[in-house]
């Protein structure tokens, strides 16, 4: 069967608003061809054994498992980062975090930065990657989470400049940074979809989603300079503006919305 008639089954079979994409996605991964490769070969026939593998990925998707994990990457601000059932798929809402660091960072001549909950490292190697001069602390509280993290920091080149450290939240600072960044889990813990297979640890904000935050909040005092940026969960906002204004009085956050309206980063500079 030819490439293009693999792909409409396939598209078929997952179902979705997404199935002809995720089946691209996954035959690409098969013949690791690029997206113009792919368009070149629809109208060949692949061996055997790639049909038999790309039918094995395609159920996989079917069953539920995520295509990030699946092909094992997911591109975030620009480059692929390496991703496993132990991390977060990063998300296209976080790249806001980034672009935000990045600009309060820019007035620094060596930034010193702090991302905690890095995860796949995906906000931590993609500053170092726009700010060359930056110095970043990343910390997470999962070992395992951390070697991925340290895996695609190594892919980047910038294990010089990100330094891997485990523990919870601040804990692992050696002392102030100009900027503490956060994207810490904060779905309440009755809210995370049971079909769901992301690691718990990086979703569940517990009861009411904001304990990790409001302890960040509360913690974070004397340990940044300029600002902290922390991605916030939709109709989180008030909650998280009355945490920071009981912990740094007379500090307006702001508050930025992503591309579909919601409130998704609390920023607060001193
Ligand atoms: C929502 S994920 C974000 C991952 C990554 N920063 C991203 O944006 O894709 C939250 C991360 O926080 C970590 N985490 C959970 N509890 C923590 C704690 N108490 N201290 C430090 N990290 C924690 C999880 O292991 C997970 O990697």
């Amino acid at each position: 069967m030819k490439i293009r008639e693999q792909l409409r089954e396939a598209a078929q079979l997952i179902n979705s608003d997404e199935g002809q994409l995720a089946s691209e996605v996954l035959m690409r991964h098969i013949l690791r061809v690029d997206r113009t490769g792919l368009y070149l070969a629809m109208e060949e026939e692949i061996s055997p054994e790639q049909e038999a593998a790309f039918w094995g990925l395609v159920k996989r998707l079917k069953g539920g498992e995520a295509l990030a994990y699946i092909i094992g990457h997911k591109e975030f601000y620009g480059v692929n980062f390496l991703v496993t059932p132990d991390t977060l798929i990063p998300r296209p809402e976080t790249e806001l975090v980034v672009d935000k660091v990045i600009e309060l960072a820019k007035s620094y001549p060596e930034p010193y930065i702090a991302d905690i909950g890095t995860g796949s490292g995906a906000i931590a190697i993609s500053l170092a990657l726009a700010l060359p001069q930056a110095k970043i602390i990343a910390t997470d509280i999962s070992s395992q989470a951390l070697m991925v993290a340290d895996k695609n920091s190594q892919q980047y080149h910038t294990e010089d400049r990100v330094t891997l450290l485990e523990g919870d939240l601040l804990s692992p600072l050696p002392g102030p940074v100009d900027i503490i960044v956060a994207n810490l889990p904060y779905v309440k813990s009755s809210e995370i979809p049971p079909e769901s297979c992301e690691p718990k640890i990086a979703l569940d904000g517990g009861e009411d989603g904001l304990g990790l935050i409001g302890r960040l909040v509360k913690e974070s005092h004397g340990l940044f300079r300029d600002s902290i940026v922390i991605e916030i969960g939709q109709g989180q906002q008030a909650q998280i503006e009355e945490m920071l204004t009981e912990s740094f009085p007379g500090k307006p956050a702001q508050f930025y919305r992503d591309l579909n309206g919601i409130e998704r980063l609390a920023v607060l500079s001193i």
